[in-house]
């Protein structure tokens, strides 16, 4: 009985080995990399955040009525609340990015803001990669995003392109356009040293620029073999 059910167990394993579900040994993809990741901050990050909350809620009880004591506490574990929430974000962004890999314009539109009476268009050419690793596609996301949110508030444009496209040298091209202020300084802030920073892991480069038309051209340049 307790043979069968190891080896029904070991059989459970072998399938799921097979379709590339568990690994053993450290992870070798970026795939593996990011479920390692949405375990550990499962494991160790949104289960003390729980207990946490627990602990605050205890408290409270504890404190009931008492004042400010009582308020300051429900302020706490409010905030307590909004890290878990981001927390459980951050795992389902490393564990179910499935469709930002195959159709990463199409995802970028729905993670895009876009204010409204604005207008936001995403375009890829024919020559942008059909899937990118979730890696790349996470990190493009968030420089995109980041770049959006910058044009949206301080240069309040009212018109944002983003264009995928694969250039000569076979690098994969980001653009971010707005109609916006221009840059009006050359300080930067810790929003496109962030995305400088994602683009140079990702093995690239990055430039944000005042347009000569007005408005604000982003640019950040991949080699193709690094979204593979
Ligand atoms: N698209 C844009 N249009 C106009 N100004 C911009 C744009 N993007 C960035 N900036 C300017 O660059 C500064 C730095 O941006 P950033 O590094 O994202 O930091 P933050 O958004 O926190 O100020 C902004 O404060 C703004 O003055
Ligand atoms: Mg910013």
């Amino acid at each position: 009985m307790g043979g069968k059910l190891v080896a029904l167990g070991i059989s459970e394993l072998v399938d799921d080995l097979s379709n590339g579900m568990v690994a053993l040994g450290p992870p070798s993809s970026t795939e593996e990399l990011q479920l390692h990741f949405a375990r550990e901050v499962h494991d160790e990050v949104a289960q003390p955040l729980i207990n946490l909350i627990l602990q605050i809620r205890a408290l409270r009880a504890a404190h009931q009525g008492e004042e400010p004591f009582g308020g300051e506490l429900a302020v706490l574990e409010d905030s307590v609340r909004q890290v878990l929430r981001r927390t459980r974000g951050m795992i389902v962004d490393l564990r179910d990015r499935a469709d930002m890999r195959l159709r990463f314009a199409e995802a970028l539109v729905r993670e895009l803001p876009t204010p409204a009476g604005r207008n936001l268009r995403v375009q890829a050419s024919s020559r942008w990669p059909a899937e990118i690793n979730g890696w790349a596609a996470f990190n493009l996301l968030r420089i995109v995003q980041q770049a959006v949110v910058n044009a949206w508030r301080h240069g309040q444009a009212r018109a944002i392109e983003v264009m995928l496209d694969l250039g000569l040298a076979d690098d994969a091209i980001v653009v971010v356009l707005d109609d916006g202020i221009g840059l009006q300084d050359s300080t930067r802030g810790f929003g496109m040293i962030g995305m400088e920073e994602r683009a140079v892991i990702l093995g690239g480069t990055f430039t944000a620029q005042t347009r000569g038309t007005g408005g604000t051209r982003v640019e950040v340049r991949i080699p193709v073999a690094h979204l593979a």
